[in-house]
């Protein structure tokens, strides 16, 4: 049965850390109340002129480097993103053309938070429909450019970054691969976390806009249910799962899914304290993180999953 392997496994973050600090003496608040409620101690910033396509790149020449293989082995680009370079072209177009590749396709998708985890959902259909032989799949944000700073109910929670990981179609996988995706999307919550701008509404970009506590709320009951699903499909259980690699909005969210589900906290792979809420970056930052301190090692079996506008959620099973 023709599988994704995932092969390699990059994250980029930009040079400029903004500390809680930093922001405290910009805001109404503090260090503690920040880490107290949130577990994020700092998050970092692109810098004037650093487009989400320019963090895209770089995550990919690193995951690429990690897989051995040549940019010229892709031949389909799948960049989630919420903050785009343009409202068009794709990001994605830049980027492939940044690494010089002339074959297949590149497109952008839009799931916020999600993203990530939808990019991947779709490139492995591609991949296992024959569509395409090698995947890069990428999450790259630049938040900073859409969060309103003088609003401390969220300026606090986001920061810049990108991930990206390559998949290979491959015919005699085993037991490795992407095993199964889950994705839900419920958009009678689309109102919960948005921008309030866009080109067809306001011809403005907007600022982030977020009701935290129904969003929180929404976030532990359904990341929960996502990997119970993804699990299920994928016919493995709970206790099976080498690592966990959430999205990294917020602690609280975090242990309050592992409580729900009895899962340790010693088998989370968690970032999110030195880069706050990367949105669509976050899972492949994390990813990157645990793979690189030698936590996760090939024949693990790892569970991602993700919430954000919308609401999206999803989950993905992956044995490296
Ligand atoms: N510093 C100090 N005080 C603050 C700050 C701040 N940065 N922000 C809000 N407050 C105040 C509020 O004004 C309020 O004061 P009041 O009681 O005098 O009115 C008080 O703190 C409590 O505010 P709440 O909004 O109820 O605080 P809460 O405990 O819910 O924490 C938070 C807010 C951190 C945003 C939380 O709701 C949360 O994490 N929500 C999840 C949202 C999230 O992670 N979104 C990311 C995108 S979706 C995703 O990725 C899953």
């Amino acid at each position: 049965m023709r599988r994704s392997l995932l092969v390699g496994v990059g994250g980029y973050l930009p040079d400029r850390v903004m500390s809680n600090a930093e922001l405290a003496s910009q805001v109404d608040t503090s260090d503690q109340w920040i880490v107290e409620r949130t577990g994020i101690h700092r998050r970092h910033i692109a810098a004037e002129g650093q487009r989400t396509s320019d963090l895209a790149l770089e995550a990919s020449r690193r995951a690429l480097a990690h897989a051995k293989m040549d940019a010229g082995d892709i031949d389909l680009i799948v960049l989630a993103t919420a903050t785009p370079d343009l409202t068009f072209p794709a990001t994605a177009a830049r980027v492939q053309a940044a690494l010089g590749i002339t074959a297949g396709a590149a497109f952008d998708l839009q799931a916020v938070c999600s993203g990530f985890v939808f990019a991947l959902a779709t490139a492995d259909n591609a991949l296992r429909l024959g569509q395409a032989k090698a995947a890069l799949v990428i999450g790259a944000e630049t938040f900073s450019r859409i969060v309103d700073w003088t609003d401390r109910g969220t300026c606090i929670l986001f920061g810049d970054g990108a991930g990206a990981v390559v998949l290979r179609a491959e015919d005699a996988a085993g037991d490795r691969g992407i095993i199964s995706t889950f994705l839900r999307t419920d958009g009678r919550h689309h109102d919960l976390l948005y921008v309030d701008g866009g080109p067809s509404q306001t011809q403005s970009t907007g600022h982030l806009r977020m009701q935290g506590n129904a969003v929180f709320r929404q976030a532990v009951e359904h990341i929960s249910g996502a990997m119970i699903e993804a699990c299920r499909r994928g016919g493995v259980a709970l206790d099976e799962i080498d690592w966990f690699v959430p999205h990294q909005a917020n602690q609280r969210i975090l242990d309050g899914v592992a409580r729900r589900l009895g899962i340790s906290g010693d088998k989370v792979i968690t970032t999110v304290a030195e880069h706050g809420n990367t949105s669509a970056a976050s899972v492949p930052l994390a990813l990157s993180v645990g793979v690189a301190d030698g936590r996760i090692k090939p024949g693990h079996l790892v569970l991602m999953e993700a919430l954000g506008g919308g609401l999206t959620w999803g989950a993905a099973l992956v044995r490296l």
